[in-house]
Order: structure tokens, then sequence, then C-alpha cells
């Protein structure tokens, strides 16, 4: 930022100290050799020197020129960096044009004119050796006409497809970098004759995804379910909802594609992968299978299915969780029976905020965060390890989700429904009062604003207790 800024001023600076220079070197060559600046007034042997000081000056107020009306004007107004070749064009005639009258005015006797239709067979041979340079010079500048692509839009370029963001677009090629981080220069005039996909930066542009499931799977319920994680992903723009659609059957899956629209067109490989990524522990959270070929689903199938967590394991976790920890074994096997795991990807939101919500959650493996937004900026309150729960308040009390909660990695929760707590709570009645004192406690944390836990009063957490028994319907 802070290099751009000293180039900007060096762009001003240079020139301006430069011309005056210049102009210095003329006064002085004015005052001491006697003669005046006007047309013919210089003895013949001072002319040349003295065009070539006026040339130069010629030279360094087009460059400032350039740079006001380029850096400041131009983007001012259209708010993008001009082109490079525009303001070499630019420079080139404007230089031309002023050293023409600035040769007129020393050497009136010269006809230019005829010089330049005289010198034909000059300019044939310098036409040949300079074709390439000029084909490309002029392909810049119909490209630059025509206005097809502009400094960070993604374009694929030619047979060989060179694909990546363009940084420039110089009098000779269109200046490249791929996904690889490499530069490729396609030449102007390569460009001109090619097929170019331009994907601007200030569009909605989409990409396709494809997926397989296995041909059992429910249509209906696929769509539903990678819809909604592929809506939820980073950089999927949310103005269009993203499209699932069958392609085809296979041998024995069905064939999908997704079709989704991004915020940044250029950072398409990633979205690609998250996407592909979030389909993935959708498909699993929900019992839906990816479809591989068949000789890869039979290698599959020998192996035994991978059960989600076997069930010592569940109710050896729950017994660590420390509302449960007050449960006998029988209990704690009957509620790991109707848990239900979920895997959720790193970045995923497992609850929104202001959803209604009939479960609690244990954290089995990874980790989450506990998100609240406060005008418009989301603030961490918790962050919940292995073991921890959340999900209880909405649960317990039937108001919504008072925040939402994010998957910080890979991460595997269990499920506990409404109807496996209700049980819970007729057989232990000093559950709910342990898990009232959780809620406020929370519910103290999130108002108090920091993670600290604030002051609960015992009335708060028995006002919360009757409350709770009323939902469950107990006495
Ligand atoms: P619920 O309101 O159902 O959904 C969001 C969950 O975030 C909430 O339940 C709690 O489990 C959890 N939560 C809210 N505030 C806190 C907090 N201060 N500390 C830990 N967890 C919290």
């Amino acid at each position: 930022m802070a290099a751009s800024t000293s180039s900007k001023r060096n762009k001003f600076l240079i020139p301006i100290l430069m011309a005056g220079l210049v102009a210095l070197a003329l006064y002085l060559f004015d005052r001491f050799l006697g003669a005046h600046m006007v047309q013919g007034a210089y003895p013949n042997v001072f002319r040349i020197p003295a065009v070539i000081l006026w040339a130069l000056l010629a030279y360094f107020g087009v460059r400032l020129l350039n740079a006001a009306l380029f850096d400041f004007v131009f983007r001012v107004r259209r708010g993008y960096e001009a082109p490079t070749l525009v303001r070499n064009i630019f420079t080139l005639v404007s230089f031309t044009v002023l050293f023409v009258l600035i040769f007129k005015s020393f050497y009136a006797e010269v006809n230019l004119g005829a010089l330049f239709t005289t010198s034909a067979i000059f300019g044939v041979i310098i036409g040949l050796a300079l074709q390439d340079t000029l084909g490309n010079f002029f392909s810049g500048i119909s490209l630059h006409a025509d206005r097809p692509f502009q400094v960070g839009d993604v374009i694929a370029v030619g047979q060989q497809k060179h694909t990546g963001v363009v940084e420039g677009i110089t009098w000779r090629a269109i200046k490249i970098r791929t996904f690889q981080n490499h530069i490729v220069l396609v030449s102007n005039s390569n460009a001109a004759k090619e097929a170019i996909e331009v994907s601007p930066r200030d569009n909605l542009n989409a990409r396709l995804v494809f997926f397989d499931t296995l041909n059992s799977d429910s249509p209906a319920k696929t769509i539903h379910v990678v819809r909604e994680a592929v809506r939820d992903a980073d950089n999927v723009s949310p103005k269009i909802t993203p499209i699932v659609r069958i392609r085809g059957f296979g041998d024995s899956s069905i064939e999908w594609e997704v079709k989704y629209w991004l915020n940044d067109y250029a950072k398409y490989n990633d979205s690609d992968a998250l996407v592909r990524q979030r389909i993935w522990y959708a498909l699993r959270r929900n019992g839906l299978q990816l479809s591989t070929p068949q000789r890869v689903i039979e290698l599959e199938r020998k192996r035994a299915p991978r059960p989600t967590t076997p069930e010592e394991q569940i109710a050896d976790r729950l017994s660590a969780v420390d509302i449960f920890s007050p449960l006998s074994t029988e209990e704690l096997q009957k509620l790991a029976a109707a848990t239900v795991g979920h895997v959720f990807a790193p970045g995923e939101t497992l609850i929104h905020a202001g959803d209604e919500g009939s479960s609690m959650f244990v954290v089995h493996g990874g980790r989450v965060q506990v998100q609240v937004t406060e005008n418009g900026t989301p603030r961490t309150v918790a962050v919940l390890n292995e073991g921890d729960f959340f999900g209880e308040m909405a649960l317990f009390t039937g108001e919504p989700r008072t925040a939402n909660v994010i998957a910080v990695e890979e991460t595997e929760v269990l499920e506990i429904g409404h109807a496996a707590m209700k049980h819970l709570f007729e057989t232990n009645p000093d559950l709910a009062e342990s898990i009232s004192w959780t809620i406020a406690e929370r519910r103290a944390s999130l108002a108090a604003g920091s993670q600290q836990l604030a002051q609960v009063s015992i009335d708060e957490s028995a006002g919360l207790l009757s409350s709770i028994k009323r939902f469950f319907g107990l006495r």
C-alpha cells in the first residue's frame, strides 16, 4: 500500500522535477547564448540542442499529463486502473504531435510531409521488421475498443485454455495470473484470433459441481439436503439459491450436478472443493451415500459398514457430561441408544440463532464456538470441547435458539431429542435442577456480554426450573 502511494507520488514528482530542470536549461541557454527562443532567432549551430531541450520538455510535460489524466481523472471517474496500452498510445501520439510542432518551428524550411512520403521503402522495411509487434499493437487496440474484459476478470483463452485472473493488458500481450500462481502472457494477436471465455468480476458467475449417489437414495431428500448444505458454504452467493438436479442415471447410481453462483469467481477452485466437502458431510449426516464405481463399492461393502459411533463409546461419552453424571449405567445405555450422531465440516453452522429447536447436542469429537451477533458483528461467547453440551436452552424452555453454534474443526455431535429427555426427567427429578443452573449461567453470561460466568441468583434458577417442568409436563 505504502509502496504504491510512493510510486504514484513519483509519477508526478519526477516529471515535475525534470521539466523544471529542462526549463532552467532552456532559460540559461537563451540567456547566455543571447539568442531568443523565437522561431529562426537561433544561430544554426544551436538549433539542434534547442530542439532536444524542447523535446525533453515536451516529453516530461506529456508524462505529467498522462499521470494526471490516467492516475487521477480516469481512476476517480471509472473506478479502475487505466489500461497500460491506452496510456502508451496517448503518450506516443501526444509526444509525436508536440515533436512535429517543435521541429517545424525550428526548421520551417524542412517539408516533413515529403520526408515521410519519400521514405516509403524505409517504411516497408520497418513495417516488415515490426510485423508481429505492430500486429500485437493493433490487436491490442481492437481489444481495448471492444472492452471484452478488464483487469481482475477471470478469463480462459484459446485451445490451451489458459485460465486465470487478468493482471494487465499491454501493447504486446495480455498478462494472466493462473490459479497455480504462474504468469501467462498471451500475445494480443493470438488472443484476437482465439475464443476468450470471460467471467467478469462484477457478475454473478456460476459453477457446476458433480457427484453421484446410490440409486436407492431418495432424489427429493438428496436435493433438499445438498441445496441446504451448499447455500451455507463460504463464497456461495446468497442472491440465487443453488440448483441441485439429476444429470443422468448410472449402472447403480444417480448422477447429480449442483449449480451455484459465486461472490468472488476468482476463488472458484476453493469454493468447488468446499462445496464437495459440504456435500460429503451433509449426505453422511442424512443417511445418504455417495456412489463410486461398482468395483469400489464392492470393496467398501466387504469392510464392515461404518457405524456412526459404537453405543459403548457413546454411553462412555455421555457419562462424562456433568449433567448426566447422576445417571445409572442402564439409563446411560438407554440414552446412548436414543442419540443420533452427526458429523459437521469446519465452518458449518450447527445451530442458527432464532430457529426453533427441540433437541440438544453433546460434542463427541472436535470443537464448536457459540456466537452471537451484535450490531451486525459476530462475537464468540464460548468455545465448547468434547464432552460439553449445547442447544439445551431451546430444548428445555421451548424458546428460539439464543446463539449460532459453528464447528471450529471437523466435529461429531450426539443429538438428544425431547422424548429421550422427558423420559430421563421422570426417573431423575434432580436432572432438571442441574440443567436449570447451567441455562441460567449461560443466559447471564450472554446478557453480561463477556465470556466470564456471571452471577446467577437462586430465584432465577428456580424460575427456570419451574418453567422447564411446565414445558415437559412434570410435577
Ligand atoms: P440454544 O439457545 O438452544 O442454542 C444456542 C446454544 O448456544 C444455547 O442453546 C446454548 O447451549 C449455547 N450457549 C448460549 N450461550 C452460551 C454461553 N454463554 N456459554 C456456552 N454456551 C452457550
